[in-house]
């Protein structure tokens, strides 16, 4: 899912450890050896240091590898291999290109196991990723949004109902709750409003285990057992309690589901466990539970974090709310924006990618290498860890004309080239919820402005901060809203 340092998959999370001055980048830069390999240069640091840069100021930190090391640098990150981060599309474009049984995302995502399980696309690589890959794309595929559209503006517009006017609020918590309520709908299938709180609760819980899954050298999660010996001792900060409770509720629907008739369901739990593989046999209960568990950790705080980003950015940019406002009365007809309409809708489309151009919900995404490879003269050594900088591409002056500015009508301009964007990454483990992501935030976006005049509260300016795994708005973005219109 997502971009991710070496074996953890979702992003570092934050730590309270102290960052090492800035100078500290002014060093000579060293060669990085490798046996006999010389690695891209990097930051001179300790790795503790490093890392804790990643937690605690991401942007920063890259914007200034860049500025000193140029497009590839290499970090070290304490107890994993070399971590060699790269702008240049070329080197990109090799990597998503590449032969996916030698750059294998899977094994650098390995620390998420204790949440998504063994069987989740996330940790998989090989015939088994494209195995199950082929069986749950359909799901996500083009006509198959349009049967999602209105269940999800519904859950859009309840949420709206319920936001105060005239008093700041933190507008992260909403889609939060706005992103997990479709997630439990849409995909997982449930209805019963008491199931979904019990399931709120407890995933408010896992995201939490995310702090714990610092990967050692094999890319396995070195802080699984203090994260269990934490829930001993306070039962309230019991991870491992609520994965189990959100596995009784899974297991028990995937059950229920059997003895009825699904043929005419819609969610995405159905349509897995009526699918077949080549050979003809049909996904197990623990294979379904661990994609279900993927779909819910890679999809909900992804979009949300996402569509807090927007809501921020239009705010700090009043001419692209009015073109956006005027865009949207365009294609209102009585009252209401048709769903249909939803993809005609251009200027929407150029805000949600700048806001994922500019502040990209995670800065990288990774591979590590399983054996050699020499790559435009650099010789790679097996084990390194290559990994796409998102953020970096993202952030390239020579590719991105003023990168710092917001500006959603670059993308009214031109086609995006994929090794100068990629903020769900790339080749053959590009996001599976791409589409799915794409029509749920311009359903929240285009409802909020279309219904809400809103501000951000005076004096707030974003900084990018950690918040769970990804790259999120400081305060949730604090919000007020001054009018309203009924949906
Ligand atoms: C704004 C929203 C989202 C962003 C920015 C995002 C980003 C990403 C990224 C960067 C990856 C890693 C790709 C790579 O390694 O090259 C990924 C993978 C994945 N995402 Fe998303 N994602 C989003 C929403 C979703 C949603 C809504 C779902 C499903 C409900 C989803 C499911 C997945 C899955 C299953 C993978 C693993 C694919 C594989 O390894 O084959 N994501 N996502």
């Amino acid at each position: 899912m997502c971009g991710r340092p070496p074996g953890q998959g979702l992003e570092f999370m934050g730590t309270s450890e102290p960052v090492e001055p800035d100078h500290a980048l002014s060093k000579p830069p060293p060669v990085a050896p490798v046996g006999a390999q010389a690695l891209p240069r990097g930051p001179a640091m300790p790795g503790i240091a490093q890392l804790m840069m990643l937690f605690l100021r991401p942007t920063e930190f890259l914007d200034r590898c860049a500025a000193r090391y140029g497009d590839t640098f290499t970090l070290k990150i304490p107890g994993t291999p070399p971590f060699i981060q790269t702008s240049d599309p070329a080197l990109i474009e090799v990597i998503f290109k590449g032969d996916p049984d030698l750059f294998l995302g899977g094994k650098a995502n390995n620390g998420l196991k204790p949440v998504v399980g063994e069987n989740s696309l996330l940790v998989l690589d090989g015939k088994r990723h494209r195995r199950d890959r082929k069986l749950i794309m359909p799901t996500f595929l083009g006509e198959r949004m349009h049967a999602y559209g209105s269940v999800i503006r519904d859950i859009v517009n309840a949420a709206l109902d319920r936001w105060p006017v005239g008093k700041p609020f933190a507008v992260h918590e909403e889609t939060q709750q706005i992103m997990l309520e479709v997630i439990l709908r849409v995909i997982f299938g449930l209805e019963d409003a008491r199931t979904i709180a019990q399931f709120r609760h407890h995933v408010h819980q896992v995201l939490k285990l995310a702090l714990f899954l610092f990967p050692n050298g094999e890319g396995k999660p070195a802080a699984e057992g203090f994260a269990r010996a934490v829930g001993k001792a306070f039962p309230s900060l019991d991870v491992f309690a609520s994965l189990k409770a959100i596995d009784d509720i899974i297991y028990q629907e995937i059950q229920d589901r059997r003895s009825q008739d699904i043929s005419g369901r819609q969610d995405v739990l159905s349509l897995m466990m009526q699918s077949h593989y080549d050979d003809g046999s049909v996904m197990t209960p623990q294979e379904l539970r661990d994609e279900l568990m993927t779909l819910l950790m890679a999809g909900h705080e992804t979009s949300a974090t996402i569509a807090a980003w927007c809501v921020y950015h239009l705010c700090r940019h009043p001419d692209a709310m009015g073109k956006l406002r005027e865009e949207i009365a365009a294609h209102t007809v009585d009252g209401v924006l048709p769903l249909a309409k939803i993809n005609e809708l251009k200027f929407l489309d150029a805000v949600v990618k700048e806001t994922m151009r500019i502040t990209p919900v995670f800065s990288l995404v990774a591979r590590v290498l399983k054996e050699p490879q020499t790559i435009g003269g650099t010789t790679y050594p097996a084990n390194v860890v290559l990994s796409p900088n998102i953020y970096g591409t993202h952030h390239r002056a020579d590719l991105w004309g003023d990168p710092k500015v917001f500006r959603p009508e670059r993308f009214l301009e031109e086609r995006v080239n994929p090794f100068h964007y990629f903020p769900f990454g790339g080749g053959i483990r590009k996001c599976i919820g791409t589409s799915f992501a794409y029509y749920e935030m311009k359903i929240f976006v285009s409802e909020t402005v279309r219904r809400m005049r809103f501000d951000t509260r005076p004096g707030y300016h974003a900084k990018v901060v950690r918040r769970s795994n990804t790259l999120a708005p400081s305060q949730g973005v604090p919000i007020i809203v001054e009018s309203r219109l009924p949906s």
